[in-house]
């Protein structure tokens, strides 16, 4: 393949910070990006060449920017397949990763049932739609995860029940479309980003350790302080994931590494990921270079480690929505091996992902310093008055 120079246009449907730090990691590359979101100066705005103002699943808007791009792609599950398709084939731009990808991740309950059929780990699972149907999967798992079968993000559309008389509260919180998971009583959280790229180029980032409270992703460090085995075990099911799926990309796997040292995997996003945020400075070239890489079907870059890694979110401290100001940024600017990404948005919201910070440790640092050296800087932040 020969690649000239300025090169193409990317078409992004979603313009959050995903598509920031896309737009971010695609102009060094030559590589101009126009994002479609329903937002006015979304996140992604600020560094893309343009915005289409529409919805994610806009049939008029999809095609407009399908119109004005070389590619297309989307940081957000809420694409919709059916119109990514067909703008791709009206426009003949290809998108990746594949709309069917998409379609079957959507869905929890479909993604779910995909994965057990290629005989790769999942907690138990079943669809619920009653209350005595939950109450059922509490006293035969022993507690469960009540899962929204869509539309869910940060622990929004997930309950965990452990008891039976939860059953209905839990129900009318998620809604009858449902699933139940067995609950996990995990070790650690584990996460692999995956790759494909062109011509069967299919590569792994070093393992993530996620540190979630309240379902929100608040920490992560790579790499994950797991054994050796259970490092293997979780890069054989990224790769035996990988093989599944379909089109050229960055996916984010969500695993469980369960207290025997199985490895289970929760769930997968066809996109980068938050998991994965670490790469920027971590990694010898970045998910979101990688993406931009792998879906214009270019050679891609190594997925090895630059550095350990810590990334500490930073999530709105909040009680009500207000305007966004995060005040102690000169301490994380002054740390000597921390990095800030801000997401630019305008509001912030209870447990909102607001931006995120990174800690670098190039000499090899001790893994639990590097997270309570992120925890702390994060701590000194806040979007409150105090
Ligand atoms: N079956 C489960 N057992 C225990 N904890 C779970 C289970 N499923 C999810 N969780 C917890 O909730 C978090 C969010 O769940 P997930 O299904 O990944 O939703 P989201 O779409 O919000 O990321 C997980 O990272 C994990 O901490
Ligand atoms: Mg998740």
């Amino acid at each position: 393949m020969s690649i000239t120079l300025p090169g193409p246009t990317l078409g992004v449907v979603g313009g959050g910070q995903l598509g920031r730090m896309l737009a971010e990691a695609a102009a060094p590359l030559g590589v101009e990006v126009i994002v479609l979101d329903p937002t006015p100066e979304c996140p992604a705005s600020a560094v893309a060449r343009d915005q289409i103002v529409a919805a994610f699943d806009d049939p008029d808007g999809i095609r407009a920017l399908a119109a004005r791009a070389d590619a297309l792609t989307f940081e957000i599950e809420l694409a919709d397949p059916d119109v990514l398709a067909a703008a791709s084939a009206d426009h003949g731009v290809p998108v990746h990763p594949d709309p069917d990808t998409l379609e079957t991740i959507q869905d929890k309950l479909v993604q779910t049932e995909a994965l057990a059929d290629a005989g790769i780990p999942v907690p138990e699972f079943a669809a619920v739609a009653t209350v005595e149907g939950v109450q059922r999967l509490v006293e035969e798992f022993g507690g469960v995860m009540l899962k929204a079968r869509e539309g869910g993000y940060d622990g929004r559309g997930n309950v965990p029940v452990h008891d039976p008389s939860a059953a209905a509260d839990a129900l009318a919180a998620v809604g009858t479309d449902a699933m139940a998971e067995r609950f996990v009583d995990f070790e650690r959280e584990l996460a692999v980003m995956g790759l494909k790229g062109a011509d069967g180029d299919t590569r792994t980032y070093p393992v993530t350790e996620t540190i979630h409270r309240e379902e929100i992703l608040r920490e992560s460090v790579t790499p994950a302080r797991a054994d050796d085995e259970v490092i293997a075990r979780a890069e054989a099911v990224a790769s035996d994931v990988l093989e599944l799926l379909d089109g050229r990309g960055v996916y984010g796997i969500e695993m469980f590494e369960t207290t025997d040292g199985d490895v289970m995997v929760n769930e997968i996003a066809p996109r980068p990921h938050n998991s994965g945020h670490w790469t920027i400075e971590g990694a010898r070239t970045s998910q979101f270079e990688n993406h931009v890489r792998a879906v214009l079907g270019w050679p891609l870059g190594p997925t090895t480690l630059a550095a350990p890694a810590a990334t500490a979110n930073l999530l709105g401290d909040v009680a009500e929505t207000r305007p966004a100001t995060l005040r102690g940024v000169e301490s994380v600017l002054a740390a000597p091996a921390a990095d800030l990404h801000w997401y630019g948005k305008a509001d912030a919201r209870p447990l909102r992902k607001m931006g995120h910070l990174t800690v670098t440790a190039p000499d090899g640092d001790d893994p639990d310093a590097l997270v309570s050296q992120a925890r702390e800087l994060r701590d000194g932040t806040t979007f409150t008055d105090e």
